[in-house]
């Protein structure tokens, strides 16, 4: 070939190569009954929502990096509208609101995202993600057919959207951006608002869809999603679930992975077993597309947190818990169903299922084509195992489990048994001392020389602080006859629309009332202290986060709305609520600025006697303290305080509040359908003891902690502790099956290893100190009260110390060979260890 000709031919190569890889690189998205199309490929895909806020920035390529090995392929967010637009106009994109960063480091990882616009998110997320100014909008009504509201929400959709293209994110241009989501759950509003809702959703689909993103648009919980609009769920359990059209594939946006938390309510666990059962349950029905919610749960810093009284933490039961560490045996036995799913996708892409009974309570889903089969033995009795027979094979199906057989003839996965490793956490005190204590008394006595305002009658408290503080002063006195005195006790009548307050009569703490998320308004009733002549009344109501979903919420009052009422005197009671009341938005250290490096001037504080001040209502609290070493996760131990803010080096770490958990702590079983009350723990302990401070907030020196507490608490004994692995524990059968033991090469499956293994871990900088506990033959018990059985391989112990001693991980063959022989033959054994992680 001459040169010039052999060049064109390189040259005409060359660019066949870079179209070949532009058409690779801007991806098509499509869908059809079976799934999410991605350049032509019928895709299952495994998602996890991460919310960027309630992490920092810091923290998300960790996230992220864990979600990937956990066996995701998208990371799901929702945008949060009234983090970006706090004033009309004015937008924020910086810290913990960089979205497009957090997009890039999930690309940069290699995972898909799944874009959540709403702006209506709901996530327990203060005000359901609306900025409050947005109430405030002349003539607006929310989520409905209201030219004020569409218009607002167009303009933000329409501002993300655009950010997205612009910096190429869409999958269409080559980003990672596969599927976005308009409005959220609409389905239950539409009854509300009626013809107006259903007009306005119509409108919210063709305005997404208008804003051509090459991406599909999705609208979860909303069974009329119009055209190309796909509906999805969003539930505990979701295999019954069906899309609008015979076109769309059948997704699952929100597999609850466990449940949130509101102060006062216990800590609520999904066993994995049971979410496992659920996910294998939706695939097995032809699902292609779940999402758990939550992946990474994280936390509610400052006063994003929803409500009302939504908790701090959004820990959630995740996979990922709220500081970061995987949580065992979830994320573990989670990611071993993503194998043996992953190893089915392509007769789970090629197929509808094929059901067949298998007993009463038992079925076979079969998924047979282009030469694949893959199938799932499903056993829905609550409580009964069962040995079921499948294409001439006996198959053991614990109760409410699922077995997976992605060659429909090996076992490799059971949701119900857990092979994978449990980790217990520990809170440990760190040597970090808090020094230098300074208080500041929020002083009452001068409250009422510049109220915000003075009027006739109470008003609702987010119309008078647009919720720029959790405060509002409302002030009124009343004058007492020294008669009037000689009655019963006089009580003070306090009806409260939500969702706390402190009763102060002349600058004396009487008493507070609370509300609940379940019931926001409530009444303070209590004996007051009055004196002859003008007595003061000072209510300080606080806001514990803005509901975040119901019909109308956005009208929802909080506040003192009402009757304010004096009885027991003699000259019989007193109304005060329409007497003149003045205002104050916010408590002076606020406006201080108290909680900023900047704001600290040291002639406002005093040096603390903590002692002496260890019951003061109002007052914030200020000291110093160095960096715990190593790289744990820090929290503060809140314990032996009452309610209130936390700062650290001006940093907002969010409200905490240590009010006892009322509720049922019973034992828990994974089977059986699940609902948050069935599984919860904590009962009669503070709701919220720790508050995660990320690290990155942190300098090596002096950093600065401020404190603001409502009720009084013992500031002296606030401590911080590291979060780590205090022991891991694993339990596994000789024969449990496990993905792990199996890859498809080409069109058949390989068994790569024959025994099964018990895996150990400990955190990050730690290592296995000591055996707790180990036997191979017939133990009993669970993790932290294993108890020998009577086939026991005398040499347990010492195998174990052998192969993980000083080691931060270690791996030991469940195998008579590896353990000195048989200890009982014919006998199914087991293996069991507790380690000791430091
Ligand atoms: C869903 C909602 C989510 C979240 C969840 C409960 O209904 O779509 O945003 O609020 O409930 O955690």
């Amino acid at each position: 070939m001459e040169t010039s000709s052999f060049s064109r031919v390189l040259i005409f190569l060359f660019i066949l190569n870079l179209f070949l890889c532009s058409q690779f690189i801007h991806s098509a998205i499509t869908y059809d009954s079976k799934g999410i199309i991605i350049n032509g490929q019928r895709k299952i895909l495994i998602s996890g929502s991460i919310h960027y806020p309630r992490s920092t920035p810091h923290m998300w390529e960790d996230l992220i990096r864990k979600a990937k090995v956990g066996g995701l392929d998208v990371i799901d967010t929702y945008v949060f509208w009234n983090a970006h637009e706090h004033s009309p106009g004015k937008y924020n994109f910086e810290g913990r609101y960089d979205l497009v960063r957090f997009i890039k480091t999930v690309q940069r990882v290699g995972l898909y995202v799944n874009l959540r616009i709403g702006p209506y998110v709901c996530a327990e997320w203060n005000f359901g993600g609306f900025p409050v100014w947005l109430k405030y909008v002349p003539g607006i009504s929310f989520r409905t057919d209201n030219e004020p509201f569409k218009k607002a929400m167009q303009g933000f959709t329409k501002k993300i959207v655009q950010m997205m293209k612009s910096e190429r994110l869409f999958a269409s241009q080559g980003g990672p951006i596969i599927l976005s989501q308009i409005e959220n759950e609409y389905g239950s509003e539409v009854k509300e608002f009626g013809a107006a809702g259903e007009a306005y959703i119509n409108w919210a689909a063709k305005m997404a869809v208008g804003l051509n993103t090459g991406v599909p648009w999705l609208m979860c919980k909303e069974d009329d999603a119009p055209g190309p609009v796909i509906n999805t769920c969003n539930g505990f359990y979701c295999d019954s679930f069906k899309p609008n059209k015979p076109n769309k594939p059948m997704m699952w946006t929100e597999a609850w992975s466990g449940w949130f938390t509101e102060f006062g309510g216990p800590v609520h666990d999904r066993p994995v077993e049971d979410l496992a059962f659920a996910v294998a349950r939706f695939v097995q029905s032809g699902g292609s597309y779940f999402n758990y919610y939550m992946y990474h749960g994280g936390t509610n810093f400052a006063r994003t947190a929803g409500g009302p009284f939504i908790t701090t933490s959004y820990d959630y039961d995740a996979p990922i818990d709220e500081y970061g560490l995987i949580r065992q045996p979830k994320y573990g036995h989670l990611k071993q169903l993503h194998r043996a799913i992953k190893l089915c996708e392509r007769a789970l892409v090629s197929s509808n299922p094929t059901v067949t009974s298998l007993g009463t309570y038992q079925q076979a889903h079969v998924f047979s084509g282009k030469g694949t089969c893959a199938a799932f033995l499903y056993n829905y009795h609550f409580t009964s195992s069962k040995r079921v027979t499948f294409r001439n094979k006996q198959y053991d199906l614990p109760a409410w489990s699922i077995s997976i057989l992605p060659d429909c003839k090996n076992v490799v996965f059971n949701t119900a048994k857990v092979g994978v490793q449990t980790s217990h956490m520990q809170m440990l005190p760190s040597s970090s001392r808090l020094l230098s204590w300074q208080t500041y008394d929020e002083d009452l006595s001068s409250l009422e020389d510049s109220p915000t305002m003075t009027v006739n009658g109470l008003l609702e408290q987010v119309n008078v602080t647009r919720d720029s503080s959790d405060y509002l002063w409302y002030m009124t006195s009343v004058v007492v006859s020294q008669s009037d005195l000689h009655g019963q006790a006089p009580e003070l009548l306090v009806q409260s629309s939500g969702h706390a307050v402190h009763v102060f009569l002349n600058g004396q703490l009487s008493g507070s009332a609370y509300g609940s998320r379940e019931d926001r308004r409530f009444t303070f009733k209590g004996p007051v202290k009055l004196r002859t002549g003008v007595n003061r009344v000072a209510l300080l109501s606080v806001a514990v986060g803005l509901p975040n979903v119901g019909p109308r919420f956005e009208t929802w009052s909080t506040g003192v709305l009402g009757p304010v009422i004096l009885q027991g005197l003699r000259s019989g009671k007193k109304d005060l609520t329409w007497q003149k009341w003045s205002y104050q938005i916010g408590l002076k250290g606020e406006k201080m600025n108290l909680a900023h490096p900047t704001g600290v001037s040291s002639t406002d504080w005093v040096e603390a006697s903590l002692a002496a001040q260890s019951t003061q209502p109002l007052t914030w609290y200020k000291a110093y303290f160095d960096a715990p070493g190593g790289v744990e996760p820090v929290a503060l131990d809140m314990q032996s305080m009452g309610k209130g803010e936390i700062w650290i080096n001006g940093h907002n770490i969010g409200r905490y509040w240590t009010n006892y958990a009322k509720g049922n702590c019973g034992p828990c079983s994974y089977h059986g359908t699940y609902r948050p009350a069935k599984c919860q723990h904590g009962c009669g302990s503070p709701t919220q003891r720790w508050y995660h401070v990320p690290r990155t907030w942190l300098k090596p020196r002096q950093n600065l902690m401020v404190i603001f507490e409502e009720l009084g608490g013992d500031a002296s004994k606030i401590s911080l502790v590291k979060r780590s692995v205090a022991r891991v524990c694993s339990d596994v059968y000789e024969h449990h099956p496990t993905a792990d033991n199996w890859s498809l090469d080409g069109e058949s499956y390989n068994k790569t290893v024959d025994h099964v293994k018990a895996h150990l871990q400990c955190g990050v900088g730690q290592s296995i100190s000591s055996i707790q506990f180990a036997s191979f033959g017939t133990p009993s018990g669970t993790c932290g009260s294993f108890l020998k059985g009577t086939c026991h391989a005398e040499d347990s112990h010492t195998i174990l110390e052998k192969m993980c001693i000083r080691k931060q991980r270690c791996s030991v063959s469940i195998s008579n060979t590896n353990f000195g022989g048989d200890p009982c033959p014919n006998i199914l054994k087991r293996l069991s260890i507790e380690a000791i992680c430091s």
